[in-house]
């Protein structure tokens, strides 16, 4: 009968780009212009939680994220859809007397439910995780036989980020050659374990929704900025090679050197737009030039910085005795209720440990 529903339910960490990832060639496909390189948080704080269900009894595709419907007719829903749809198996539940055979799936509906336990669009890669998750899920649904590399190339499809966030510790994009976009696809440089001292916080300057969307933005500053050019062709290739390397060796100063400078050319290239993008605010430099300042004082770095499309700092520090000392800094500086700094700054619960 058309009784059963048949559900799965996955987690999916958000990641930090510390090569970022800025400019597209290829828009639908979502092709990049340079190879970018992140860290993958702890899912316990920053993470996706979506269960995807599907039943005879469904009439079309649907979708809640944080409890609103929202529209799942974008280009990029529809391509994962699409993409998954034609990777499905057969799915058997002998227990439930359950039998979906292949060709079933292009007809079958289904219900998606997402929640971020993080602000959505405020610069904290929300559409990372919540890609991510949505192509896993699914995949695992539908019984898609792929490693995690191939449904990477899904996830790059809805959204570019999201394709790192497949793999936990440290992953790569490799941006490929192929116009079809079939090498584009993300790989894991070391795991979970492998650096296990680095501790994230994550500073919540400002929890509203940002100003200008990664997409326009980036379709802007591929039009208009020269230095953008001179970063993907010159400095990133260089880049990357020494954020590997670094990461393998995990040799921190040369990790924040990179991070912090890759953070500041980022935005210079935003800056570098027509008409220009300011993602960080007073408070985002603030942070900067208190970093900055001990990490001199110091004479090596002990905190590295970085920024995505949002006034949110995210500071990873490499070990959790610097972090501790860091957090003091930090409330000493932006003190929490004071009207002006972050954005309601609590240190508890919006504090990343990892
Ligand atoms: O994947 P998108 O469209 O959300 O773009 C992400 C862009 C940055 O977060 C700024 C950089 C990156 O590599 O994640």
């Amino acid at each position: 009968g058309d009784k059963w529903i048949l559900t799965v339910t996955a987690q999916t960490p958000t990641n930090i780009a510390v090569i970022k990832y800025w400019g597209k060639r290829h828009e639908e496909l979502i092709l990049p212009i340079n190879d970018s390189i992140s860290v993958t948080l702890d899912p316990d704080h920053l993470c996706t939680t979506t269960s995807v269900a599907v039943s005879p009894a469904f009439t079309h595709d649907r979708m809640w994220l944080n409890g609103k419907e929202v529209s799942l007719s974008g280009d990029r829903f529809q391509n994962c859809l699409r993409e998954l749809r034609s990777r499905a198996s057969d799915v058997e539940d002998e227990k439930k007397g359950i039998k979906i055979s292949k060709k079933d799936w292009e007809k079958l509906r289904l219900h998606i439910v997402s929640f971020n336990n993080f602000p959505t669009a405020a610069g904290l890669a929300s559409s990372a995780a919540g890609l991510a998750c949505l192509v896993f899920s699914l995949a695992n649904l539908m019984n898609v036989k792929e490693d995690h590399s191939k449904l990477s190339a899904i996830a790059r499809q809805g959204s570019g980020s999201a394709c790192r966030s497949l793999f936990g510790g440290f992953a790569k994009w490799i941006m490929g050659k192929e116009e079809n976009g079939s090498d584009s696809i993300a790989v894991q440089l070391a795991d979970e374990k492998h650096w296990d001292d680095l501790v994230i916080i994550i500073a919540v300057v400002s929890s509203r929704q940002k100003e200008t969307s990664s997409t326009s933005g980036m379709r802007d500053t591929v039009e208009t900025s020269m230095l953008l050019q001179h970063r993907a062709k010159e400095v990133v290739p260089k880049r990357v090679k020494q954020m590997e390397e670094a990461i393998e060796k995990r040799d921190f100063p040369s990790f924040a050197r990179l991070a912090c400078a890759d953070s500041n050319q980022f935005h210079a290239v935003c800056l570098d737009t027509l008409p220009p993008i300011f993602y960080m605010n007073d408070t985002s430099h603030k942070i900067i030039s208190c970093v900055e300042k001990w990490n001199r004082h110091e004479g090596t770095p002990q905190v590295a910085y970085t920024f995505d499309a949002g006034p949110n700092a995210v500071l990873i520090s490499h070990n959790r005795k610097t972090a501790a000392l860091l957090l003091q800094r930090l409330l000493f500086l932006f003190p929490p209720q004071s009207d002006t700094d972050l954005d309601s700054y609590v240190i508890g619960d919006k504090t990343i440990l990892k």
